[in-house]
């Protein structure tokens, strides 16, 4: 059976005194002192851890232990105080059970260490944030500010807690703290007005004046030296190892931390330092003459401070110091105090001052620390109760202090001996029962309703008659004499009649943890804890909101005439509440223990260790664990819990309980000795057979952790799988809308700048039209515009000046013109084509119109001359127009010819009965008739001739006998030859070759050249087969007579020669025509 053996491993002597061989208190103390000779401080007796006061510092609370035990198992590693933190921590956030560290030992043994160790712990391993820490920065800086204000040196422990204190951490379903209530104990007050000889006041008093800034003090009217101070003890007010100063800086940044107002805090000085001055006001006496005596403040100058500091009317305070008011049934006495009386009366404000004012602290650090959130809590309480402690002198807070401890012991034993014992009997199991010693005895001596000590306190306190401290002790002698735990001198048991160790004022206890002897002297004050009204009023009456407030019965107006329930019936109740609240919780003990007595490392007083163990029952704890079991479990979870370890009893068992866990373990094959079956539990013998069953479910977790992993990876992967399937599909769609849309965007987009083209184009086009349109409008409305400002212009011009010279210029002009074509009209020449005559031009400018209009007039006056004539004239007028055409300029007989008219027919051959024969002969109309001369070519004499032509012919006839001499086809007609000159000599020459041309050309002389010539010319252009005929204009031309070519020439004939053209043949070549000279 391989097992873990850590807690074994490396083991300085036995970590688990159960496993301690052979067991004894002398094998017990030396494995304690060989474990603490070695600095291993922590030992357990089971789950009970003991912790010896090292009395130095040990390396053993660092962050890395802190790791190293964290979610470890319990006997995993070596014996700690964070092992145990640990286990309780989880068991508290794992199995939702509220826990309690129940922290025992003497004063001094360390408990109040261990408390921060456990806090610290809890701190460090507990969840993290801004807020959490912020909450764990307050519980953890809540432990200076109490310490400072209730822990004070004593003769056994330089930081003893002079009050109780337990402390609930509420942690969520995290684990994560939320807050924490603190509820304190009784304090011992008494100590602000006298302390033990080597012991000191409250810390706070010394951090004050030592670490206060000179400002503070003077503000607090303080001196910095202790001495000046009636309640500091000068003897121990230096403590070796403590720094006040530093400490008083800590606690003032504690009391910011938990959340301390700076006008709060100055008022807790404020009270501090009125504690200080109230123990300086001193009395002395006074007769007066009445005989009675009086008390009368010695120095006012303390008193006056105290009063400036908390704002109370001195005189107030004063006669509270000097009277005390009885008030009962309506009626109020006042007595004056003697001395006594007001030293007491001023002590007793001073201790409850201090107390109320501790008290007040705790309430506001509640209030700073109270988890805010309203769900359920799980909670961890820690109890640091004051040790168990006997001094010299030991007075009603000694009681008080060891009562408790005896009710913790109490706890203790129920909870760890009586309560497992009995539960082996319960279950049946075999079990031989140990003997332990019961405290309870002790308990009830102490708080018995009826005859307990603390009842016949009250009763005393609360008889009428005179009560004293004495009458008190006879009460107890009488009440408690036959107790076996109660001894006195007093009492009837003869047995400490003649003990001289227990002094007749005292009375003795024999607490667990040893006798105590009790001093009864002011026992009856301290538990009726009485205030003269005189003082709660003057103390309601300060002006100063702290005061106000710690003394509300100061209230006149709340005056309760009921008398307060004493100190001790307050402690007992509240210590059953908090005995009650503990067996509620999973407890967890922490046992202290001191080595040795001078506070002093490396020391190990066997005998006070020895005395420890044995009131402690530790001895008893290890027997009962021993011969017990070390583990108990219900048969139901413990099946559940380990059923995994066995194929019968895993998955499921249908079975009992029982019998599941019987098949269970044998199977595992745990020997039968190790463990034992109860009525409802298993009871296991040995840690070992539970790591065994630990460390194999441990395994057994991990291959189930594995195949659930298996399973659920496989499902998450299929999960997965099928859930990437489902997101492929999905994104598919996605990306095919996606897709889709993408194309379907830009077959969109391609849409539209198709269309937007198309409607482009269009737009375009409509624009194009319609800008054409308003073009044509605008073109409309210009020409509108236009044609009505041409209207309105032409309507109105003549208005306008601007246009008057232009008009005027018109009009001139216009006059001018009119004037010119009337003056025109007027002076118009003949009709006459031939008039030359033409006004003159009357301006220049008209010149050309001038010209124009005479060129048009001539051409106008022409046509109509023109149409006037007859056709025959017309034809005549042509004939002449040739005539001109051909001669005019050519010829000098031209102009002669141009007044005569061509009669044509000039011998009227028809008419004329001379030429009728001729007439027979020629059929044809005669178109001219008239006589010539044929120039006879041999000698250029003359003879007539009747010239006739016809249409087709030219005829020449004999003069007399108007025979034909010859008929020339015009045809054969080549060309006309006249001369330049007035003759009328011409040739007509024949076509070479033709018919007629055999005789010759014919040379002829007429009156009416002229007119035969144009008339030949003529018949030549209206004969449509003919040549024109051709007009040789020439002073020499060649006619062919006969076979020879004779020239004829014209010459200017002189006077000789007659007026008569001459003819003469000169030669064969020539013939020579004289003209006489023209004039
Ligand atoms: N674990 C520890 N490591 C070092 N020193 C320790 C340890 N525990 C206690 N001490 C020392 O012992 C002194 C007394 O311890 P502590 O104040 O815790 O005793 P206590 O049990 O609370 O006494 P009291 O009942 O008087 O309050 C401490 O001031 C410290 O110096
Ligand atoms: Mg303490």
């Amino acid at each position: 059976m391989e097992v873990k053996t850590s807690l074994l491993d490396n083991m300085i002597g036995v970590g688990d005194m159960v496993l301690l061989e052979p067991l004894s208190e002398d094998s017990f103390l030396e494995n304690l002192k060989n474990r603490f000779d070695h600095n291993e401080i922590y030992t357990y007796i089971g789950s009970v851890v003991i912790s010896m006061n090292p009395y130095r510092s040990l390396p053993i609370y660092t962050p890395d232990k802190v790791e190293e035990y964290r979610n470890r198992n319990f006997y995993e590693l070596s014996p700690h105080i964070y092992a145990l933190a640990d286990e309780a921590y989880r068991s508290l956030r794992d199995q939702d059970k509220d826990q309690c560290i129940l922290i025992t030992g003497e004063s001094g043994a360390g408990k109040t260490e261990a408390s921060k160790l456990v806090m610290s712990y809890v701190a460090a391993v507990c969840g993290k944030g801004q807020e959490v820490n912020k909450v764990k920065e307050q519980l953890l800086q809540s432990n200076p500010v109490l310490e400072a204000f209730g822990n004070a040196k004593t003769v056994r422990n330089d930081n003893s807690s002079r009050f109780g204190k337990y402390m609930d951490i509420e942690f969520d379903f995290k684990g994560d703290p939320l807050g924490g209530v603190i509820s304190n104990y009784l304090l011992e007050k008494s100590r602000v007005v006298k302390q033990p000889r080597g012991e000191r006041n409250f810390h706070i008093f010394y951090q004050l004046l030592s670490g206060a800034s000179d400002d503070t003090l003077k503000k607090l009217k303080l001196d910095r030296d202790f001495s000046k101070y009636n309640y500091l003890s000068l003897d121990s007010a230096v403590v070796s190892g403590l720094d006040d100063a530093t400490n008083f800086r800590t606690v003032r940044n504690a009391m910011q931390i938990v959340g301390f107002m700076e006008d709060e805090l100055q008022s807790v000085l404020e009270l501090v330092a009125a504690v200080l001055k109230l123990g300086n006001i001193e009395f002395k006496p006074e007769s007066r003459c009445n005989g009675t005596d009086e008390s009368r403040i010695k120095d006012k100058n303390d008193l006056k401070e105290m009063c400036e500091l908390l704002g109370i009317e001195q005189s107030v305070l004063e006669r509270a110091f000097s009277y005390r008011t009885v008030e009962a049934k309506m009626e109020k006495v006042s007595t004056t105090l003697n001395v006594a009386q007001a030293y007491y009366a001023r002590d007793a404000l001073a201790k409850n001052l201090y107390s109320r004012l501790f008290s007040w602290l705790v309430t506001r650090i509640n209030e700073s620390i109270k988890a805010q959130a309203k769900t359920r809590h799980k909670v961890m309480g820690v109890l640091d109760i004051y040790g168990f402690e006997i001094f010299e002198d030991n007075s009603f807070e000694q009681f008080i202090i060891n009562y408790c401890n005896e009710k913790l012991q109490q706890i203790f034993i129920e909870l760890t001996l009586r309560e497992e014992q009995e539960e082996y009997v319960r279950e049946g199991i075999e079990w031989t029962n140990i003997e332990y010693f019961n405290n309870a005895i002790i308990c009830d001596l102490i708080e018995n309703n009826q005859n307990g000590i603390m009842a016949m306190l009250d009763e005393e306190c609360l008889r009428p008659g005179t009560v004293t401290d004495e009458t008190f002790l006879d009460k107890l002698n009488t009440v408690c004499a036959e107790h076996q735990h109660f001894e006195s001198r007093l009492s009837k048991n003869s047995k400490f009649l003649n003990d001289h160790s227990l002094p007749h004022n005292c009375f003795r206890i024999q607490h667990y943890a040893g006798k105590v002897l009790y001093r009864v002297e002011g026992f009856v004050d301290k538990n009726n804890d009485l205030l003269y009204r005189d003082l709660s009023q003057a103390m309601y009456k300060a002006n100063h909101s702290l005061i106000k407030q710690l003394f509300p019965e100061g209230n006149p107006a709340k005056v309760n005439l009921k008398r307060p329930p004493t100190a001790g019936f307050q402690f007992k109740a509240s210590v059953g509440t908090l005995m009650s609240n503990l067996q509620t919780k999973n407890p967890n003990y922490i046992r202290c223990i001191k080595p040795n007595d001078k506070k002093a490392s490396h020391v190990f007083t066997e005998s006070l260790v020895c005395h420890q163990v044995r009131y402690l029952g530790l001895m008893e704890n290890v027997r009962v664990r021993r011969a017990g079991y070390a583990f108990r479990q219900a048969y139901e979870p413990c099946l559940e819990r380990y059923k995994m370890l066995c194929k019968k009893t895993w998955p499921h068992w249908r079975g009992p309980a029982r019998e599941g866990v019987e098949v269970l373990m044998a199977d595992l094959q745990v020997p039968t000795e190790e463990f034992s079956y109860g009525r409802s539990k298993i009871f296991i013998r040995n840690p070992r057979t539970l790591f065994f069953l630990e460390e194999r479910r441990k395994q057994c977790l991990q291959d189930l952790a594995t195949l659930i992993q298996k399973i659920y990876r496989g499902w998450k992967c299929r999960i997965q799988f099928l859930l990437l399937k489902k997101s492929q599909i999905v994104v598919a769609a996605w990306y095919r809308r996606y897709a889709q849309q993408q194309k379907y965007q830009k077959i969109k987009r391609a849409t539209t700048v198709v269309q937007s083209y198309t409607r482009g184009w269009q737009a375009r086009k409509l624009l194009r039209e319609l800008k054409y349109q308003k073009r044509c409008e605008e073109a409309v409305t210009t020409i509108t515009a236009y044609w009505h400002g041409t209207q309105v212009r032409r309507e109105y011009r003549k208005f306008f000046r601007a246009n008057a010279g232009k008009k005027i210029y018109d009009f001139t002009i216009q006059r001018i013109l009119q004037k010119y074509f009337l003056g025109l009209k007027s002076n118009i020449p003949s009709m006459s084509p031939i008039d030359k005559n033409w006004p003159a031009r009357p301006y220049f400018f008209l010149e050309g119109v001038h010209a124009e209009l005479r060129r048009i007039f001539h051409l106008w006056r022409c046509k109509k001359y023109r149409s006037q004539f007859t056709e025959e004239k017309k034809v005549v007028y042509e004939e002449k127009l040739e005539a001109s055409e051909l001669f005019k300029d050519k010829k000098a007989l031209y102009p002669s010819s141009v007044s005569q008219p061509f009669k044509g027919d000039y011998l009227e051959i028809s008419k004329n009965p001379k030429y009728q024969k001729l007439s027979s002969v020629v059929d044809e109309k005669i178109l001219l008739s008239d006589m010539v001369n044929k120039i006879n070519r041999a000698n250029g004499k003359c003879s007539a001739r009747i010239f006739l032509l016809t249409k087709k012919n030219v005829i020449l006839a004999d003069q007399k006998t108007g025979q034909v001499k010859a008929s020339l086809p015009l045809l054969d007609l080549a060309s006309v030859s006249v001369s330049t000159q007035s003759d009328g000599f011409f040739a007509l020459k024949l076509k070479e070759g033709s018919s007629s041309a055999v005789k010759g050309d014919f040379l002829l002389s007429s009156e009416h050249l002229i007119e035969i010539t144009t008339k030949l010319h003529r018949m030549g252009a209206t004969t449509a087969d003919r040549e024109q005929l051709y007009i040789d204009i020439s002073d020499e031309f060649l006619v062919q007579f006969k076979q020879d070519k004779v020239c004829v020439k014209f010459i200017q004939g002189g006077p000789k020669n007659g007026n008569g053209v001459s003819c003469k043949r000169k030669n064969n070549r020539l013939l020579e025509v004289s003209v006489p000279t023209t004039p």
